[in-house]
């Protein structure tokens, strides 16, 4: 080899040392955050509202914390639990992210806990509302919902404002049997009857042959509880099936409204009361810029999921400001416990025993304002902690 090409050569090997290096020293100074929601499926709603929300928090916030430079990645698993189990293994593994959230559906949940728990990484749960979700690793933490908390509620005020018959309607999984469990619990302790309980399967439901049974039950009111993303559909079929003339009422959580599709609903919707955290209509200023910010960005109204998302992300940031950038599992899980902060939906905290979300439950009132629909809250309930937690 000739003294050039030597020389030559060793100036390669140096600069892809340093290359590495540098590489490295970058990849320190990086959090990764592995998102991990829906974005295609039947609970891709979910999905996108958690995405736009993450990137408009990013955007007001910038994406330096605490030194830190923060990348999220984004995965769709389609709200396959299957899906999330490899993605969040590989996020961890290949792409050694210090944390995953999102989490569109409870079994996807679910399906990542044991992977935090082994890695000890941060489990941010931005939408799934199942009450034992937090209890699968000491690594998670929640800044959606439960569907206990709203549900106690909604069987409290259906009992005190007449409805004595109610026909249920619930999606036939695990959030779907706590709002079910939570809303009998209140509702008949409290002398209402249920005189029909239909369960619907969560993948493509069809609601039509299930609708003649509960119309026929002569219900005051329907207590129903479906998944983000498929309130439209429930309600066009509840108005084609003529449920809205028959006088029966629309009640439950407050999912079956999301103001992501409500406005689509039709005048069919007007008067549904549901209980929940978040309304776009809530009069707070932090809500009103909120919206407006998200309208901006993205042309339509933000539904309860991009909360949960832009206060997850916000979870975080601050959390790192806590450790100083830390970002081991412990330092963040340590550092979330007890956080208290002003949401879009309204004062919320972190438990610091069950490191699961206390909030506001507000009843509301489909009404038309200024020619549109929206959730009208009307009542609070303050700092809401999961029923299911303190009932064994
Ligand atoms: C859940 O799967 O936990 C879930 C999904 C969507 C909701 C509520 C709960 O609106």
């Amino acid at each position: 080899m000739s003294v050039e090409r030597r020389v030559l050569l060793r100036a390669a090997v140096c600069a892809v040392a340093v290359g590495a290096f540098a590489g490295m020293a970058s990849a320190q100074e990086t959090v990764k955050i592995g998102l991990i929601v829906p974005m295609t499926g039947g609970q891709a709603s979910t999905g996108k509202q958690i995405d736009n929300a993450v990137k408009l928090y990013m955007q007001q916030h910038g994406d330096t914390v605490a030194g830190k430079k923060i990348e999220v990645i984004l995965k769709d698993d389609a709200a396959l639990p299957d899906n999330t189990k490899r993605l969040a293994q590989e996020l961890i593994v290949n792409d050694k992210v210090s944390v995953i959230a999102g989490f569109g559906v409870t079994p996807a949940a679910f399906a990542a806990a044991p992977l935090a728990t082994q890695a000890k990484v941060l489990q941010i749960v931005m939408a799934a509302g199942t009450s034992i979700i937090t209890e699968r690793s000491p690594y998670i933490t929640r800044t959606s919902f439960t569907l206990g908390q709203s549900s106690i509620i909604i069987g409290d005020w259906a009992v005190k404002n007449g409805i004595k018959k109610v026909a249920t309607l619930t999606s036939d999984y695990a959030p779907g049997h706590d709002a079910l469990k939570f809303f009998k619990d209140h509702f008949v302790a409290g002398g209402g009857q249920i005189v029909e309980e239909v369960k619907v399967p969560l993948a493509n439901p069809d609601f039509a042959p299930f609708l003649q049974r509960m119309k026929d039950s002569k219900p005051d009111a329907m207590f129903v509880f479906v998944p983000a993303g498929q309130g439209g559909n429930f309600m066009k079929q509840y108005a084609e099936r003529g449920l809205d003339k028959s006088g029966i009422k629309v009640i439950g959580p407050g999912d079956v409204m999301d103001d992501d599709l409500l406005n689509g609903m039709g005048d069919s919707a007007l008067g549904a009361v549901t209980a929940h955290m978040y309304s776009a209509a809530h009069p707070s200023q932090i809500n009103k810029d909120f919206v407006a910010a998200y309208k901006k960005a993205y042309g339509q109204r933000p539904g309860f999921m991009a909360v949960g998302g832009y206060d997850g992300i916000h979870l975080l940031y601050e959390a790192l400001k806590k450790t100083g950038g830390k970002a081991d599992g412990d330092s963040l899980i340590a550092a979330v416990k007890g956080m208290a902060w002003e949401s879009p939906r309204g004062p919320i905290s972190i438990d610091p025993e069950t490191r699961d979300i206390v909030q506001n439950i507000y009843i509301r009132e489909v009404k038309k304002v200024d020619g549109e629909l929206y959730n009208v809250e009307f009542a609070t309930f303050e700092a809401v902690k999961d029923p299911g937690k303190t009932k064994k």
